[in-house]
């Protein structure tokens, strides 16, 4: 029996998701080592909270890659799976060099932002589709990213 048949999709609607959700992928990619960086060079005298924030960033967006990528395997495709293809798809921006506590939190804020877009596009296409599960992975993914969006813009007050 087809793979698909058996999931009751369509291969030209899980390759028009995967698409999409390899695009997430490599954006992930880029939001994740952007995190490491915060983590890594932020300095002054918020260093400990920010330092042990960014780290539970980074730990979060390893579980959303590792969720994103076996998503796209359940609709019977391919998670992009190298560096160098992450680089060429990604939209979102390398941060480089950020030590200060504003900058680096506008990086999250803007980070979250893009992200938010891209989860929205496939909050609609999974919808249209209807392929439940990306949709209510998106769903999650937009409700705890829009709290923490809340809470980061807070700080910025
Ligand atoms: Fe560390």
């Amino acid at each position: 029996m087809n793979y698909l048949e058996i999931i009751g999709q369509k291969e030209e609607n899980a390759k028009k998701i995967a698409l999409k959700l390899n695009d997430l992928l490599a954006d992930y990619h880029i939001f994740y080592m952007n995190l490491r960086g915060l983590h890594w060079n932020i300095k002054g005298p918020q260093f400990f909270a920010l330092h042990n924030k960014f780290e539970e960033l980074y730990d979060d967006a390893a579980e959303k890659i590792d969720e994103i990528a076996e998503r796209i395997l359940s609709i019977g495709q391919t998670p992009v799976h190298s560096l160098s293809e992450y680089t060429k798809k990604a939209g979102l921006k390398e941060a480089l060099n950020v030590s200060e506590a504003k900058p680096a939190i506008e990086v999250v804020l803007s980070g979250f932002k893009y992200l938010l877009a891209k989860e929205r596009e496939l909050l609609a296409l999974s919808d249209e589709l209807n392929d439940e599960a990306t949709n209510a992975m998106m769903s999650d993914y937009i409700s705890e990213q829009e709290k923490l969006v809340w809470m980061f813009h807070s700080t910025t007050r």
